[in-house]
């Protein structure tokens, strides 16, 4: 466990200091250094730069041990460059297996307000987080307690409350990354249905509604029903809510559950098939969001829809060259069984707007073509112009980039088909993120605001990068929240 406070005075002697230090500040007005650890640190040729960092096991005075972590020039210290300072003083704690440690970011700062301790916070916490659960040799798992120096006594109260919060969202995170993580045979379509009975075990406000595969089939959910046919496992619908007495806007969430997307008949090959395991990460987030939004009792009322669905092949399963009709009797051909998540979102869409919402946002996985066009850390944003602005910059305040992508109306001739309504794929080789968000547009109700994420980038990553361990992410979580915290 690592437990973050909110400190009025400093620890006369901690186990690990540590101290933030900008390029070129004098080291002379820092606590915990005395003239012997100054001179060691300057021998070191440590001056506060960037990413570089000091560390003093026996410094002759005052705390046990020293860590100097150098911010970079005073004028680029943003909350990302905080987070990651968190993350190298929360790794290192847990590599000398210290019980505390006094971050002092008030004496060492003029960065001294909840924002930054919360980045701080954020970064310890997220940057610790280990997937450990299927390794039959554990590492320890770290137990220490940080104290991060509050500027004065009445900003402790303060302080403490975002510390607060920020436990919140990175819970929420590192949930979403524990569930991202969980192999395909432990996390289905019906673990999907646990997890949620169990949120709602942690906060009685949430309401749950289920619909199994006959439910579906009542509600004429032919898309659902499609792609989850060529599995063993049935697919199902969750409908996680939040209602609070006074509510100030309404919204949906919708999230593709895609708990294994092997491709259906047109199956992945070789290594894309590797890692599909992710493909649910954006049912977990709405999941994970409205589990938050509870917690830190948020005025809104949110509803997350996510169908759960495990993508595979067999005799039974969706072919190429059929014909779904989805929730609203629109009907759709079969091009591709790989472009399963628009398949399923195009029904769950239709039951969020049925739920007259202010706005729908959806989160998925949805397109490879994200990645090329935007990279692994940048997700695609398509829709509301207003929405996406505002999501935009709670995205540039955590650190999670987001950019959006037209949505050209002569595009929709790309979805043209011969036989249905629309087709599954767009032109080859062409703007496939914006085929997959043309797709999803004709199961919103014109009336409703809605933005389409396209997350297949940045909520899984190869290699870690930062305060995220290589694989899931927990992206686009803590935007996401921090979009909902300012409505
Ligand atoms: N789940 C994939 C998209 C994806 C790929 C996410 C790699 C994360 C990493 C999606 O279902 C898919 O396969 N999309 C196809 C669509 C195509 C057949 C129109 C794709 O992107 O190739
Ligand atoms: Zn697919
Ligand atoms: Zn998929």
């Amino acid at each position: 466990m690592i437990s973050i406070h909110a400190a009025s005075r400093r620890n006369p002697k901690p186990d690990l200091a540590v101290l933030l230090v900008h390029e070129g500040q004098d080291l002379a007005a820092l606590p915990y250094l005395d003239a012997p650890a100054r001179a060691a640190a300057k021998a070191d040729g440590f001056k506060g730069q960037k990413d570089k960092a000091f560390y003093l096991p026996q410094p002759a005075a005052k705390a046990k041990r020293l860590l100097l972590i150098g911010l970079g020039a005073q004028k680029d210290v943003d909350l990302e460059v905080l987070r990651r300072a968190g993350v190298s003083a929360a790794r290192k704690a847990r590599d000398l297996k210290i019980s505390s440690m006094s971050l002092c970011l008030a004496e060492t700062s003029k960065l001294v307000g909840d924002a930054q301790a919360q980045a701080l916070a954020e970064g310890a916490w997220l940057g610790l987080y280990r997937f450990d659960r299927y390794k039959s040799k554990k590492d320890e798992a770290p137990d220490f307690k940080i104290e991060l120096l509050a500027p004065s006594a009445q900003a402790q109260a303060k302080m403490q409350s975002s510390l607060a919060q920020a436990k919140i969202i990175c819970e929420g995170v590192m949930k979403v990354r524990d569930l991202v993580n969980t192999p395909p045979n432990d996390f289905h379509p019906q673990a999907a249905v646990t997890t949620a009975r169990e949120f709602q075990r942690l906060n009685k406000g949430l309401k749950l509604r289920v619909y199994d595969a006959a439910q579906l089939a009542r509600m004429g959910a032919g898309g659902i029903l499609g792609v989850g046919r060529g599995s063993t496992r049935p697919p199902v619908l969750i409908h996680l809510s939040y209602k609070p007495a006074r509510a100030r806007k309404k919204l949906a969430l919708v999230g593709k559950g895609v708990t294994f997307d092997s491709g259906g008949l047109s199956i992945k090959t070789g290594s894309y098939m590797q890692d599909m395991k992710s493909d649910m990460a954006g049912g977990a987030t709405v999941l994970a969001a409205v589990l938050a939004a509870a917690r830190l009792k948020l005025p809104l009322e949110i509803h997350a829809v996510a169908p759960f669905v495990e993508n595979m092949p067999s005799g039974g399963a969706l072919k190429v060259d059929e014909v779904v009709k989805f929730m609203n009797g629109k009907t759709a051909e079969i091009m591709n069984t790989d472009a399963e998540g628009r398949v399923i979102l195009a029904d769950a869409l239709v039951y969020a707007s049925r739920l007259k919402p202010d706005f729908i946002i959806d989160f998925a996985t949805l397109t490879g073509a994200a990645m090329v066009a935007l990279g692994m850390n940048v997700t695609a944003l398509m829709g509301d112009s207003k929405i996406m602005q505002a999501l935009q910059a709670a995205g540039d305040q955590g650190g999670e980039a987001m950019w959006p992508l037209p949505m050209p109306k002569a595009y929709r001739s790309h979805i043209e088909s011969r036989v249905a309504d629309m087709k599954n794929t767009g032109n080859s080789g062409e703007a496939g993120t914006i085929a997959g968000a043309m797709f999803l547009k004709e199961f919103v109700d014109e009336k409703i605001p809605w933005v389409h994420c396209d997350i297949a980038g940045p909520s899984y990553l190869k290699k870690e990068e930062g305060l995220h361990p290589s694989g899931a992410t927990g992206t686009p979580l803590r935007s996401l929240l921090a979009f909902l915290q300012s409505l």
